[in-house]
């Protein structure tokens, strides 16, 4: 451990900064070791600040080596400037002056994958959040922006293709015979929005119509060996433009837009203005190589990253805790569109499964933290899954608050109104609220607040005078530094359905509907309907309306009821979800308490009737058959004992397999797709529908599905189908699943992506050695430490594989505890990150929960970097 233990940064000690950059000049004189970076920042007091005589202050890393620093041409001697803690300080200053700075970096060795890094053969570069300080010392917050001209000096052979942000103004030879760049982005902008990519890249050229007809030069680039794996990013950019415009009515502003993918990044894609850098897996797809999954992620990625245009560059964040200002509505926009280009109801369920999976869990956990965070250590660490998707859902109910219109209304206002500014999220809020009329101050404590709320309704039907009440409370338990919760404005969207299935009018609020939206704003509250006329089953909670626990206490009858009747989709999901999880958590009951698993047969029945039905929707009848996964069920659960829940997930998958096994072969056998791949919604739905039946029937006694899923893992002409039927084989033991594991290894080892699946799945297969064979595969020719995708691959395989990672011995926690420390001085972005299984050991059963807290009291031991520390001690305390 170290001696002194970093501190953390407070969102009430915000100051606006003393000094601006209104120009900043840089040149880099690349080499792979030694490269060269000269600045020239125009800089001059805040006048915000008053007068005052600061120092400057800049930002600085330990890996930056500062060769020189002049004041308006003139070099400061050592003793006019100091380096404390990785800031340069400069005491004495004019009030308006040109800082020139020159520092000297080493690409090929940073391996945090932050500031400037070489990725293959080409140098890249990683900025947010606070990367530019390992490039060069400089006020490195996004309430800093400057307009930027960048110079690139390279050896044209090597790297003939040289970009930055904005538009390419000059070019041309140096004396010594490099070639040199000049990049000119005319849209001021703080520094973690910087780019600049050099290589020897092949490219792909379009071009994009915008609604008031100027032409945008469109260029996505890659290695040349992945340049034909561009197109369906290229044709997914061209429809989030378009629906940018239409949707949001904001357009492209710089003439060109730039996409470069790299293959070594610590995240999905980074937003930097007109050049996005990309994880090669967001970007890259063919069907030969890439899932369906995968495909709409790239889609929903391109889409993303190009929205940030405006909600993110255009308009910025003031400070780091309102990182969901630009995250959470970017979601927001990214879903809406996904949604928009496919099925709506299948968007949803998957994003909220995602939500209640995963973010419930952290936000559960020890390091629960609002969407606006109050304090931190190292903001890599924020970048979370509250920020961005519990983010999104509190702008998704601030548009059911304020309806479509008006919330596009308020959008407008918020972009017309903050164009150019670094802003707060309660800004947006107030341009919500001004352009609506709608008061969102008690709506606001969202963003302050951390932790689930738990709403719990009951009702009651008066048959007497036709009244029907539903008493609704809500309770958020307790969380880290938060001991005490106040209530919050949740929209809950409520249907009423009879008992025969049908919509059921009701009075409420002088309008008669059979939807509505109430306002829960008290700790309990009562909402009554009238003219009610018969007894309503109470569909709650529609779409999701907001990201809460509901309880109410739904008998089977009523469950199977909304799963075949309801109106709303997602209901309908939900009620199905609800049946498997009641049926589930009998089943882990059991297993815990060593008793013979027996079933309830409502499922069975409710999924032969969906089986048999064949006016359903594909997709949806493959979201209702999976299983509530491992990872849901273990937050769902008080204790969690990981091999009660496999054991309970096994035997429900086997009794319905074979209650079911004929029609399983025979969904299986209908939902075939004919033709040439396509990633479109209906051809999704089918594979979904096919490999869902096909995981069951293989479960199966019938022996005809073994050779089924031989067949489709040797005919597939397309990933999603093979990969599906490899899962599958290796998920139920499949005689030939080893060999299916090598052949596939060797079709694909020239393909890095769709070997980071083999990796995946390898490291997830469960045996008597899963540890051993993980440790294997860190040796394998193909595992890379220094490719944070490998990394996750392997690591992230292995923590589903229950056998293995959660072994008695605490040999799979140790495993993972031993990778943390060794990547904590490497990559501690990805360090922290791989930390978060380990995070949960208060809720693991007490055995495996020991183990787990000693091996994070080993690495809090070691000499940690501010990432892992945080993570760590949070989780210890
Ligand atoms: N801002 C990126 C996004 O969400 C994520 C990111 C954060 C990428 C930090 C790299 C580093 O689009
Ligand atoms: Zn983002």
């Amino acid at each position: 451990m170290k001696e002194s233990q970093p501190s953390a940064i407070l969102l009430k000690d915000y100051k606006v900064p003393p000094f601006l950059i209104d120009k900043t000049e840089l040149t880099f004189d690349l080499d792979e070791t030694n490269t060269v970076v000269t600045s020239h920042l125009h800089m001059r007091r805040n006048p915000a600040c008053g007068k005052s005589t600061q120092p400057l202050v800049l930002d600085g890393g330990e890996d930056i080596k500062l060769i020189g620093v002049a004041m308006d041409g003139y070099t400061l001697p050592s003793e006019e400037y100091r380096l404390v803690d990785d800031k340069l300080i400069i005491t004495a200053t004019a009030d308006e002056f040109v800082l020139t700075c020159e520092t000297l970096i080493d690409p090929q060795n940073n391996t945090r994958l932050e500031g400037l890094y070489r990725s293959s053969s080409m140098f890249c570069t990683q900025c947010e959040a606070e990367g530019f300080r390992h490039i060069t010392y400089y006020l490195d917050r996004p309430d800093v922006m400057s307009v930027f001209t960048t110079t690139i000096i390279a050896d044209e052979t090597r790297y003939p293709v040289m970009l930055s942000n904005g538009n390419e103004t000059e070019r041309g030879k140096t004396d010594e015979g490099k070639t040199f760049v000049v990049w000119h982005d005319p849209f001021p902008k703080p520094a973690y929005l910087f780019a600049l990519v050099a290589g020897d890249l092949a490219v792909k050229n379009d071009v994009f119509t915008t609604q008031s007809k100027r032409d945008i030069k469109l260029q996505i680039f890659t290695e040349r060996h992945n340049i034909d794996k561009v197109n369906y990013a290229m044709e997914a950019l061209k429809r989030s433009m378009r629906w940018d415009e239409e949707t949001y009515g904001r357009e492209y502003d710089l003439d060109i837009f730039m996409i470069v993918a790299v293959d070594d990044f610590n995240m999905g894609a980074m937003e930097n203005k007109g050049l996005n850098i990309f994880n090669s897996s967001c970007l890259l797809a063919s069907p030969e190589t890439t899932t369906d999954d995968a495909f709409l992620r790239v889609e929903s990625v391109v889409a993303h990253e190009y929205f940030h245009n405006w909600s993110g560059n255009r308009v910025t964040c003031r400070d780091w805790f309102q990182l969901s200002l630009k995250e959470g509505f970017t979601v927001f926009r990214d879903q809406s569109f996904s949604s928009d280009m496919h099925s709506e109801t299948v968007k949803r369920v998957e994003d909220v499964s995602f939500l209640k999976t995963a973010q419930f869990a952290e936000d559960a956990g020890p390091m629960a933290h609002p969407v606006r965070p109050s304090s931190y250590i190292e903001i890599s660490n924020f970048y979370t899954l509250t920020v961005y998707e519990k983010g999104a859902e509190i702008v998704r109910m601030i548009h059911t608050l304020l309806g479509e219109e008006a919330f596009r209304k308020g959008s407008d206002l918020y972009f017309e109104r903050h164009d150019g500014q670094a802003v707060t999220c309660d800004d947006f809020v107030a341009a919500m609220q001004d352009a609506s009329g709608v008061d969102l101050t008690l709506f606001k404590r969202w963003y302050s607040q951390a932790g689930t709320p738990v709403v719990t309704v009951t009702d009651e039907y008066d048959e007497q005078t036709k009244t029907y009440r539903l008493t609704v409370k809500q309770h958020t338990p307790a969380t880290p530094a938060q001991p005490t919760k106040l209530s919050l404005h949740i929209p809950i969207r409520v249907g009423l359905i009879s008992e025969q299935g049908d919509a059921l009018t009701a009075d409420f609020h002088n309008e008669r509907s059979d939807d509505f939206v109430l306002h829960l704003k008290d700790n309990e509250q009562t909402f009554e309907f009238t003219s009610v006329h018969s007894k309503p089953i109470p569909s709650l909670l529609r779409s999701f309306s907001a990201p809460v626990k509901l309880h109410y206490e739904y008998t089977t009858e009523q469950l199977l009821l909304l799963l075949s009747c309801d109106s709303d989709g997602f209901n309908r999901w939900s009620a199905a979800q609800q049946l498997a999880v009641n049926e589930l958590s009998q089943l882990i009951q059991q297993a815990e308490n060593g008793d013979a698993f027996s079933i309830d047969s409502n499922l069975v029945a409710g999924f032969k009737a969906l089986l048999e039905d064949e006016t359903l929707d594909p997709a949806m009848v493959a979201l209702i058959l999976k299983l509530p996964s491992q990872a849901y069920l273990s937050e769902l659960a008080e204790v969690i004992d990981p091999q009660a829940i496999k054991g309970a997930r096994h035997f429900l998958k086997v009794t319905i397999a074979n209650a079911l096994a004929a029609q399983f072969a025979d969904v299986y056998k209908k939902h075939v797709v004919m033709g040439k791949y396509q990633a479109n919604a209906q051809d999704i739905a089918h594979r979904s529908l096919k490999n869902t039946a096909l995981s069951y029937w293989a479960e199966s006694a019938d022996q005809r599905a073994q050779t089924a899923v031989a067949e489709q893992f040797k005919q597939a002409d397309n990933m999603t189908d093979q990969f599906a039927a490899l899962s599958i084989a290796v998920k139920t033991n499949h005689k030939s699943a080893q060999n299916m594991l090598t052949a596939f290894y060797e079709q694909w080892k020239a393909e890095p992506l769709v070997v980071n699946k083999w990796l995946m799945l390898s490291a997830s297969q469960e045996s008597d050695d899963a540890l051993g064979a993980v440790k294997a595969l860190m040796e394998h020719p193909s595992f890379d430490l220094k490719n944070p995708n490998k990394v996750r691959s392997v690591l992230g395989g292995f923590g589903q594989n229950t056998s293995g990672f959660h072994h008695k011995d605490g040999s799979g926690y140790q495993f993972l505890a031993d990778q943390i420390i060794v990547l904590n001085k490497r990559n501690p972005q990805l360090a922290s990150r791989l930390c978060t299984p380990l995070t949960r050991w208060k809720k693991l059963k007490p055995e495996l929960s020991v183990q787990m807290k000693q091996q994070l009291e080993r690495i809090l031991a070691e000499d940690l970097s501010k990432d892992v520390y945080e993570v760590v001690s949070k989780s210890l305390a």
